[in-house]
């Protein structure tokens, strides 16, 4: 299945150098960054705050690259048009705490932006059944949202390969996206287990030997031959 094979880098900003960020995310889109994941805490939904639409804003100045919002909040619906109008292209909303996520889908596809779902460590594939084929994509969390920098959980692998054994039952088009601890080492865990988006932060903006170096190490590893991935999907089904 080339699709698999094809996997895509999400660099996230939350690990930039924000009195750099603009160079940094421009370096990361000459390097070979897919899309560029903006990360958005309320310090309700998670123990943390991070950023608003402006930030969107000014990176929709300096790159063509896709920018995807990870609306980690209490109530997205109260920010979609701010973030759409900024310049943002899809957006992340999670399953958990939304009591109207299909209604909240819909708004986002009524702003002409993709969709995805996202879930918690804690949270099971299975729920994933009801609205996958509303999605665009579905991210699944490999740390508790809320910060970067966190070691990446090894039970998400099994349900990383549970997640796309139902995509390829229900939406076979639909991305399959994993967010937090990726590096070199879990990047290839995860892609054989079905991921085709992986997001980044400080295994790309933290890295001291640079982004540029970061990233085509972070590609490398993600390179594994179509053949074994297929062996591997069949294995997990
Ligand atoms: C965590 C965020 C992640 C985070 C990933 O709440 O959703 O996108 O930036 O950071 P790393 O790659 O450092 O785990
Ligand atoms: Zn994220």
């Amino acid at each position: 299945m080339s699709s698999i094979a094809h996997v895509k880098l999400a660099p996230s900003i939350l690990a930039a150098d924000f009195a750099r960020l603009g160079e940094q995310v421009v370096e990361a889109d000459k390097a070979g960054a897919d899309r560029i994941h903006v990360d958005v805490m309320d310090g309700a939904f998670v123990p943390n705050l991070s950023m608003g639409p402006m930030v969107v804003e000014s990176l929709r100045q300096i790159t063509h690259l896709p920018l995807e919002t990870h609306l980690m909040v209490s109530d997205p619906d109260l920010f979609l048009d701010d973030f759409a109008a900024a310049g943002s292209d899809s957006f992340l909303v999670h399953w958990e705490g939304n009591h109207n996520l299909h209604r909240t889908v819909q708004r986002i596809k009524a702003l002409g932006k993709r969709a995805g779902v996202a879930i918690n460590p804690a949270t099971p594939a299975a729920v994933l059944e009801e609205i996958v084929q509303d999605v665009d994509l579905v991210l699944v969390m490999t740390v508790n949202p809320g910060f970067g920098h966190q070691q990446f959980i090894g039970t998400s692998v099994p349900k990383i390969a549970r997640v796309r054994e139902l995509i390829q039952r229900l939406k076979p088009g639909c991305e399959l996206e994993v967010d937090g601890g990726i590096d070199a080492t879990t990047a290839p865990l995860v892609v054989r287990a079905g991921a085709t988006v992986l997001v980044a932060g400080s295994a790309v903006f933290g890295a001291p030997e640079g982004v540029t170096t970061a990233l085509t190490r972070l590609h490398a590893a993600t390179n594994i031959s179509e053949t074994e991935t297929e062996l591997a999907e069949q294995s997990a089904l």
